[in-house]
């Protein structure tokens, strides 16, 4: 087990009706101007965002409101939250959706907390190191992304389409309202997106370089085994509380750090799925899908063994004694979980169509921050690699 550090501060509410604690929560924390962001029109029109600005001005809140984030949240959102944040005196960001919503918010805290910096250009280039925050809450909407209690936040510049992370303890909100019953408006699609994203963050980090951690292997399997079962048990039947709870936990404790202790993070597919959102504004965990199945032909052969043991203790398959066969079923068993939830295998399924070859050169140039990185540590991966696997998934 590699040396780890843990530290997942978010303080869970999870159940029904716990969005009206969210006043009290938030005064917990220390908040007296709540700038409360949301995203279209869901949190609207369910009557959540009411709600929750009742909660806050019943324990003594002072409310400022910014919505319209979209999926793939852009920074000139961020930019305008940022002045809305500093005009009004925001001593606190509450996030009222998912993870477009809480990325959104968690930027707005980085900005606001350091007006002399530059959201992009200092901060999530990291040219200059971040040191203080204003505080996050969240009430989560949609099992997806984890950032209700992960370390990171995911923005795309808008000019550019640069679609990048940033990781921080500051980061990580300071509570987090789950309730599982405010997910039954979502539509199919976007569960079934929640699904690929929470196993592919456990995935992300099970498909790595060290494969001797017993109890960070177990609690993987046995987070994908629930997720694979509750994500079909939640799509054919609409509102069960039980699937979209089983979901909706995993789906924080899948980036919270836990499903990867001891370690190494691989994350190439997200880097591969992130180009494909930031071009075409495709769905995140829709990405996912589209790109995995090419990323682990690809590197099966660096650890055949890996693939075999996903096959046998996730999908349950039957081990013959052929490991390459074995391996090969495992990922063909996750492609053909993916098509069942109405998930894309492949770049012309996510966007369309086949791509032509001077995309897939952009989408590499854009993976490699263009020629200055390699992604993945479950196999290293640099242009040539990251441009074939776009050619395996373009079809
Ligand atoms: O905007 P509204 O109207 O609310 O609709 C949203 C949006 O269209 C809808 N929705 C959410 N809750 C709903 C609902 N519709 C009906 N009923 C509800 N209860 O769902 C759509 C998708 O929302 P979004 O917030 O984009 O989903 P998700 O949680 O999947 O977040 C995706 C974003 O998070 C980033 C992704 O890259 C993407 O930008 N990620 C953030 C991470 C992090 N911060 O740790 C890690 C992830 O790997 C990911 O990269
Ligand atoms: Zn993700």
């Amino acid at each position: 087990m590699q040396a780890f550090e843990f530290y997942s501060p978010t303080k869970i509410i999870f159940g029904p009706g716990t969005e009206q604690q969210v006043g009290a929560q938030a005064a917990s924390f220390g908040a007296h101007r709540v700038l409360v962001v949301y995203g279209g029109q869901s949190a609207v029109k369910s009557g959540l965002l009411d709600r929750v600005l009742a909660s806050l001005k019943d324990s003594g809140l002072t409310c400022e409101t910014l919505g319209g984030v979209h999926p793939n949240p852009h920074l000139s959102l961020v930019r305008e939250g940022l002045k809305k944040a500093q005009s009004f005196g925001a001593d606190f960001l509450l996030a009222v959706g998912g993870g477009s919503v809480i990325d959104t918010a968690k930027a707005i805290a980085d900005g606001a907390a350091n007006p002399e910096l530059d959201i992009w250009d200092d901060i999530w280039l990291k040219k200059a190191p971040l040191e203080k925050a204003l505080p996050v809450g969240v009430v989560l909407t949609i099992p997806a992304a984890g950032s209700e209690s992960s370390d990171s936040a995911v923005l795309t510049k808008d000019e550019t389409l640069e679609k990048r992370g940033l990781g921080s303890s500051f980061h990580r909100p300071r509570f987090a309202i789950m309730n599982p019953e405010l997910t039954f408006t979502l539509p199919p699609y976007q569960v079934s997106c929640g699904i690929v994203d929470i196993m592919m963050h456990t995935m992300d980090r099970y498909f790595n370089p060290i494969t001797t951690n017993e109890l960070t292997d177990e609690i993987a399997e046995g987070l994908l085994r629930t997720v694979i079962r509750s994500g079909r048990r939640a799509l054919e039947h609409p509102g069960d509380y039980q699937a979209m709870s089983e979901l909706m936990w995993a789906g924080s404790l899948s980036h919270n750090g836990l499903t990867g202790l001891g370690n190494q993070l691989d994350f190439a597919p997200h880097q591969l799925g992130h180009e494909l959102s930031a071009r075409f504004d495709a769905a995140h965990g829709a990405t996912l899908a589209a790109m995995w199945g090419s990323w682990a032909r690809y590197c099966l052969d660096t650890d055949p063994a890996r693939f075999a043991r996903f096959g046998v203790k996730v999908w349950g398959l039957e081990d013959k004694g052929d490991e390459k066969a074995l391996a090969l079923a495992a990922i063909q068993a996750t492609e053909d979980y993916f098509s069942s939830i109405g998930m894309p295998t492949s770049i012309s399924q996510i966007i369309g169509s086949v791509q032509p070859p001077e995309m897939l050169e952009t989408l590499t140039r854009g993976c490699t921050f263009q020629g200055q990185r390699t992604i993945g540590s479950f196999r290293v991966l640099g242009h040539e690699d990251i441009l074939a696997i776009y050619n395996l998934a373009n079809h």
